[in-house]
């Protein structure tokens, strides 16, 4: 069984349609919901309450990611709104183990994000508090952004600090994920996909979901 999974971003939805929006890719095993605040990223989306109605809306589980300043005081909530995964920045964070704890007790799954010029290193004793290490390939804030080549060794580095301590954590990819960049990503050992433009931005977004999958999924075989 692959291990590949696809987690399509509403940022480049319909804001004015979000219920039928997440259920057009039932294909998708989460959807990713961008939270900015406008002070951590130079952008603004939605918060608590657009999550909890969407939370119940939604066919499939939400993998909120969250760029936001001071998420030690606000990503529980996420997790207690309904999220089955919560992502916060290290950047942003004051004390990311106290917190990845704090979201795991409120029944989600802990994300730890990084921006693109952010070392992974530092993190890899916090392996054991995390379930989801997110590298970002485009700096946050915006959908349709090019896709950071530069990012790739350190998706590498990530993949195998992970394989050292277990390989249960997964890592996610976000920003720029589309059919040129996927199976880069999958062979650097990525297994989770954000993807906006290139799941939104498709005529028929399943059928880009399903396509993603496949060719992330033929280039992990390949690697394996
Ligand atoms: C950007 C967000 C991404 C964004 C990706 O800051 O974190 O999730 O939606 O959009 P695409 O896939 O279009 O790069
Ligand atoms: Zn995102």
């Amino acid at each position: 069984m692959s291990s590949v999974q696809i987690s399509p971003s509403i940022l480049s939805a319909d804001f004015a349609r979000l219920a039928d929006e997440v259920s057009a890719v039932p294909s998708a095993d989460w959807i990713h919901v961008d939270v900015m605040d406008n002070h951590f990223v130079p952008n603004l989306t939605l918060g608590l309450p657009v999550v909890e109605s969407l939370a119940k809306a939604s066919p499939r589980p939400l993998d909120c990611h969250l760029m936001i300043a001071d998420p030690d005081r606000w990503a529980p909530g996420y997790a207690e709104a309904g999220a089955g995964s919560v992502t916060f920045h290290v950047e942003a964070a004051h004390a990311p183990i106290r917190l990845a704890r704090a979201i795991r007790s409120a029944g989600a799954r802990a994300g730890l994000a990084l921006k693109p010029a952010t070392p992974v290193e530092p993190y890899e004793d916090l392996l054991p508090e995390l379930d989801m290490l997110l590298l970002m390939t485009v700096e946050p804030g915006f959908g349709g952004q090019k896709f950071l080549d530069v990012v790739l060794p350190k998706i590498r580095r990530a993949r195998q600090m992970i394989d050292r301590h277990g390989g249960s954590v997964w890592l996610q990819i976000d920003g720029g994920v589309a059919a040129d960049t996927i199976e880069r990503c999958a062979e650097a050992g990525a297994d989770v996909f954000v993807a906006g433009s290139a799941v939104y931005g498709a005529e028929d977004p399943d059928a880009a979901v399903r396509a993603l999958r496949a060719q992330a999924e033929a280039a992990g075989a390949r690697v394996a």
